[in-house]
């Protein structure tokens, strides 16, 4: 290649005239082995899928355009290796540390608005999606509509849930859609997170009469702090970042025939609102509690529609 040639987005010169992607630079001399990356992607067999073949080659290429153009060193290398081995060895069933590292970084949060970006030509939208987050776990207990999923914690303010869950496309009610729900306690931990904590506590699983209505009681969700005792603490921490999350609630809607929707509402009242530490608000997520007035259970309400998308109903872009 001439030193003359145009050179692709991203390519940073240096000051000596030779460029850090690994081409020539201007006296004609590579400062990097410009054939490098090539030979690693056409290192690829030829039964690799298709997908792999160019989702893999394309994050190789990111990746080694990334050290050149950075200069990363062995040491900063081997430190993300480290941070990378430790958030693995943290995971389990309870907790997802990796997760929480691509949280941090706005990583789930751009997968899933890529994911679930859908063309319609309606005046309105679906329920907006949002990350389902590390703290999530499977096989909540199922209760009745009107039931409370708070086991402990009898200081925090409780709140009543209620709601259809709708057709997107046609308004129709959805009968028997489940919502798997679940928060933080008013201490700002996740049962799973906090051993003081009934098993399971503030998670339930409800599902919708046949008019497509469910109502259910909580606490009115409080703010947290995400975990900072591991890599991901330590990310944020050399980043000058807060760790806090503004008050949510998380769901998982499914129902027959209905694409699921992971999401989250958040209380607008919160301080954090407009500055997740892991990018998950979106306006139409943002809601208000009222007071509940007559309800010695609860001392705010709040109705929330969620409007499912049926499958082969909106057009992926
Ligand atoms: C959560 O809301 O549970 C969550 C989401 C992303 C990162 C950390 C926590
Ligand atoms: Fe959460």
């Amino acid at each position: 290649m001439s030193g003359n040639v145009q050179q692709p987005m991203g390519v940073v010169p240096q000051e000596n005239g030779f460029h850090v992607d690994g081409s020539e630079g201007t006296n004609g001399t590579a400062r990097f082995d410009p054939n490098f990356t090539d030979s690693v992607i056409d290192a690829t067999g030829s039964k690799a899928n298709p997908r792999v073949r160019k989702v893999v080659a394309s994050l190789v290429r990111y990746m080694h355009d990334f050290c050149r153009e950075n200069e990363i060193t062995m040491s900063e290398f081997m430190a993300g290796v480290d941070m990378m081995n430790r958030a693995g060895q943290m995971s389990d069933d309870k907790r997802n540390e990796t997760l929480l590292c691509l949280d941090i970084l706005g990583v789930e949060t751009l997968v899933d608005e890529i994911t679930h970006k859908v063309v319609s030509e309606a005046p309105d939208l679906p329920t907006a999606t949002a990350v389902l987050g590390p703290f999530w776990r499977k096989d909540a207990p199922i209760f009745k509509l009107g039931e409370s999923i708070v086991k402990g914690f009898e200081d925090g303010e409780r709140a009543f849930v209620y709601g259809k869950v709708l057709d997107f496309d046609t308004g129709e009610p959805i009968a028997n859609a489940e919502l798997d729900v679940w928060h933080a306690g008013s201490n700002g931990l996740y049962e799973n997170q906090d051993p003081d904590q009934p098993e399971m506590n503030l998670r339930g699983r409800f599902y919708t009469n046949a008019d497509g209505s469910y109502h259910f009681y909580c606490l009115r969700p409080t703010q947290y702090p995400i975990p900072l005792d591991g890599p991901g603490g330590e990310l944020l921490n050399l980043l000058d970042r807060h760790p806090y999350r503004p008050a949510h609630i998380h769901f998982i809607l499914s129902a027959e025939g209905y694409k699921p929707l992971v999401t989250q509402i958040f209380d607008r009242r919160d301080e954090y609102i407009d500055n997740d530490s892991v990018f998950a608000v979106k306006d139409s997520l943002v809601v208000d509690f009222k007071p509940r007035q007559g309800d010695e259970k609860a001392q705010s309400e709040l109705e929330y529609d969620f409007k499912l998308v049926g499958y082969g109903k909106a057009v992926k872009s």
